[in-house]
C-alpha cells in the first residue's frame, strides 16, 4: 500500500520488519511487539522520519500483516514522506531485496535499517546517508568491541586472543549509492545478516562511521529492559 507525497530528500529507508523474533521468545513477531506502549516498528519509522535525508520508507512487513501494519502506522508518517509497506520474505535478505524492488524512482541514496534498532537516532541516519552522499558506496555505523574476544576450537578449548583493536561491531542504518545496492543483491547468492557483507563480497570498499549506544538490536529479552530504560533519551 502507498500514500503518494511530495518528496523531502534523496534517502529511501528500507525497514526489514519481518522477523519473528524468536530469541525474544513467544508472542507476535518482534517488529509488532510494544516498548513503552508503542510498537517497535513505529518507535523505528518516528526516528526515520525525524530525519530531514529521508524521503522515502518502504517497510517489510511479516508475512499477512501488510494492510494492518500499514494501517497501524500511517498516522506516524509526515506529509511529504512517501510511506510503503510490502510483505517480507523468509530471510532478512529476501526482505530487503523486496524493499528495494519496491523503491520509487528518485532516490539515488539507500539506506537499510533493522526494525529491531528502534531507538536509532535522527541523527545517526543522516550521519551515514551524508557519508554515501560524500562519495563513499557504502557505509556502515560500528562501535568499539568491548569484550576480550577469544577464538575456541573443539570441546571449547581457546585457541588464542584476538586483537580486539581491529574488531568493530556493526549496527544500521547501512548507507549505500543505489546502484551498488541494487548491483550486489543482483548478484547475491547466500545470505548473509548485513548488507554492506554483499558489498564486501563483491570487492567493493565499506566505510565505518561512528555508530550509537542507541542503535542496540533489540534481540533478547533483556534488551527490551534495556530499551526501555534508553526510551527517553536523546
Ligand atoms: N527480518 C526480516 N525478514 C526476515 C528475518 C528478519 O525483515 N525473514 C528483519 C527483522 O524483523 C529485524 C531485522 O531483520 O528487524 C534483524 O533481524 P533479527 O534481529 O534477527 O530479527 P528476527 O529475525 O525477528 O529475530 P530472531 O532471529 O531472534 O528470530
Ligand atoms: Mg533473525
Amino acid at each position: 500500500m502507498t500514500a503518494q507525497q511530495p518528496m523531502r530528500g534523496d534517502v529511501a529507508v528500507l525497514v526489514p520488519a519481518a522477523g519473528l523474533g524468536t530469541r525474544l521468545g513467544p508472542g507476535a513477531p518482534k517488529a509488532l511487539r510494544e516498548l513503552g506502549g508503542v510498537s517497535l516498528l513505529a518507535h523505528t519509522v518516528r526516528r526515520l522520519a525525524c530525519a530531514r535525508a529521508v524521503g522515502c520508507v518502504v517497510v517489510a512487513a511479516p508475512v499477512g500483516q501488510t494492510d494492518a501494519v500499514y494501517a497501524a502506522l500511517v498516522a506516524d508518517v509526515p506529509v511529504g514522506l512517501d510511506f510503503r509497506v510490502i510483505e517480507g520474505g523468509q530471510t532478512r535478505q529476501d526482505s530487503v531485496a523486496a524493499a528495494l524492488a519496491a523503491v520509487p524512482p528518485g532516490y539515488p541514496i539507500i539506506l537499510v535499517h533493522d526494525a529491531a534498532r528502534a531507538l536509532a537516532p535522527p541523527d545517526l541516519v543522516e550521519r551515514v546517508a551524508t557519508a554515501v552522499r560524500d562519495g563513499h558506496d557504502a557505509v556502515i555505523p560500528v562501535l568499539p568491541v568491548v569484550d576480550t574476544i577469544k577464538e575456541v576450537g573443539p570441546g571449547e578449548v581457546v585457541l588464542g586472543t584476538v586483537d580486539r583493536s581491529v574488531l568493530r561491531s556493526v549496527q544500521t542504518p547501512q548507507g549505500f549509492r543505489h546502484d551498488v545496492l541494487a548491483a550486489v543483491h543482483a548478484s547475491a547468492a547466500d545470505p548473509l545478516t548485513d548488507d554492506a557483507g554483499l558489498v564486501e563480497k563483491a570487492g567493493l570498499p565499506v566505510t565505518c562511521v561512528p555508530g550509537s549506544d542507541l542503535a542496540l538490536k533489540i534481540t533478547r529479552p533483556l534488551d527490551l529492559v534495556l530499551a526501555e530504560a534508553l526510551l527517553h533519551v536523546r
